[in-house]
C-alpha cells in the first residue's frame, strides 16, 4: 500500500486522502505550511497520522531557518510548532508529536543547528517507524478478542490511512484476518464527510477484507438483527477518566452496542492518552465548516442554504460504554488507563 506519509528527499509527501477512493494522487508537501494546509483540509487525517505528518513538518521547517544562532533557531521552530497546532484541536496525537519534537532541541543544549536539523528529521522518521509498530502490536492484542466467524463493526476510518501505516481498529481487523480468521466488516459511512465509505471501504477491499458498507443511521438495525458481534473503533483523545472522543457517530455506536450486549472497544496508541485532560467534558471539539453538512462530498447542496447548521466533527463516549481500550501494552478496562499510563508514554 502506498505510505499515507513519508520523508521523502526533503519533501513531505502524502498520500491525498480527500481525493479517495476515485484518485490515488500523491501530494508534496514543501515546506511547513502547505503540510498544516494539508492537515487542515483533511488531506491527511486520522489522530496517529496528523501527529506523524506534523512532526514532519516541523522537521521541514526546520531545515528552512536560515538563522545559525541558537535562541533564533528554538524561536522559529515555537512558531511552527504554533502553526502545525493551530491545524485541528482534537487529536492530542498532534501536540504529543509537536512537543516530542521540540524536545528534541531542549535535551541537546550542545548541538549545532545543522546537527539538530539532522536530529529533527532522525526524530520525526522515527514517530514515523514507532507509529507503524504500535498499530502492528496493538493489532496481535486486539485480534484476540475477535472471534472466528464473527462480524465487527467500525466507524471512521481508524486503518492504514490513519497512521503511519497497518492501522488502529483496522489493524486489529487486519490482524485478526492475517491469523485466519473467517470475518466480515461493517463499516458505517460516517457522515458528513465520508471517511467510512470512502476510505475504510477502499482500504478493506485493498486487502480483500469483506467489508459491507452501511449508512449510519443503520447500525441499529443490524445490531438488532444479530449481525454485528462486536464494534471497534479508534481515537482522538482518550481522557485520563478512559472517556474516548472520536469522529462524530461513535457515540451513538456504542450506545447502541451497549442496548444489545455487544462488546464495544477503541484502539489507540499511548500517543492518544491524554493525561493532562482529567475526563471527555474537557476534550476540546473540533467545529467544522458548514459546508461539510451542506453537501456530500462536493455534490450539490442538499439542503436549504440559509438553514442552521452545527458540525461537531467528534463527539465523546462516556467510559462506561467501552468493554476495553486496546492499546501496544495490551487491553485495559477503562478504569485503569490513568494507572497504566501516568507514569509517561
Ligand atoms: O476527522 P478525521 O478523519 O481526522 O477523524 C479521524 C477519526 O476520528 C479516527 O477514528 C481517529 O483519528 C482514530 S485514527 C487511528
Amino acid at each position: 500500500m502506498i505510505p499515507t506519509v513519508e520523508w521523502k528527499d526533503g519533501v513531505v509527501r502524502l498520500l491525498d486522502q480527500s481525493q479517495l477512493p476515485g484518485r490515488v494522487e500523491i501530494l508534496d508537501c514543501r515546506d511547513y505550511q502547505a503540510v498544516a494546509n494539508a492537515i487542515r483540509e483533511l488531506r491527511v487525517r486520522g489522530a496517529p497520522a496528523i501527529g506523524v505528518t506534523a512532526a514532519m513538518g516541523i522537521a521541514l521547517g526546520a531545515n528552512a531557518v536560515q538563522s545559525t544562532d541558537r535562541q533564533e533557531f528554538v524561536t522559529a521552530i515555537g512558531k511552527i510548532g504554533d502553526h502545525l497546532a493551530s491545524t485541528r484541536p482534537t487529536a492530542v496525537n498532534l501536540f504529543w508529536a509537536i512537543n516530542r519534537m521540540k524536545q528534541v532541541i531542549e535535551l541537546q543544549p550542545n548541538l549545532s543547528i545543522v546537527e539538530l536539523k539532522a536530529c529533527l528529521v532522525h526524530e520525526a522518521e522515527a514517530i514515523c517507524q514507532e507509529d507503524i509498530e504500535m498499530c502492528r502490536t496493538m493489532g496481535r492484542y486486539g485480534a484476540e478478542l475477535i472471534q472466528h466467524g464473527q462480524t465487527i463493526l467500525t466507524h471512521c476510518n481508524a486503518g492504514a490511512l490513519a497512521t503511519a501505516g497497518y492501522g488502529t481498529a483496522l489493524g486489529v481487523i487486519r490482524a485478526a484476518w492475517e491469523s485466519g480468521k473467517n470475518i466480515e466488516v461493517f463499516a458505517d459511512e460516517t457522515r458528513p464527510v465520508l471517511q467510512g465509505a470512502r476510505l475504510t471501504a477502499w482500504e478493506l477491499m485493498q486487502d480483500g477484507i469483506p467489508v459491507t458498507l452501511i449508512t449510519d443511521n443503520m447500525a441499529g438495525t443490524m445490531m438488532r438483527q444479530g449481525k454485528i458481534h462486536v464494534c471497534v473503533v479508534g481515537a482522538d483523545r482518550i481522557a485520563a477518566n478512559g472517556d474516548v472522543a472520536n469522529k462524530i457517530g461513535t457515540y451513538s455506536v456504542a450506545v447502541l452496542a451497549k442496548a444489545h450486549g455487544i462488546p464495544f472497544y477503541v484502539a489507540a496508541p499511548s500517543s492518544t492518552i491524554d493525561m493532562d485532560t482529567p475526563n471527555g467534558d474537557a476534550i476540546p471539539i473540533e467545529e467544522r465548516s458548514r459546508e461539510e453538512v451542506l453537501s456530500v462530498h462536493g455534490s450539490p447542496r442538499i439542503a436549504p442554504e440559509d438553514v442552521k447548521i452545527v458540525n461537531p466533527a467528534f463527539d465523546v463516549t462516556p467510559a462506561e460504554y467501552v468493554a476495553g481500550i486496546i492499546t501496544e501494552r495490551g487491553v485495559f478496562s477503562p478504569d485503569d488507563i490513568a494507572r497504566e499510563f501516568s507514569s509517561g508514554r
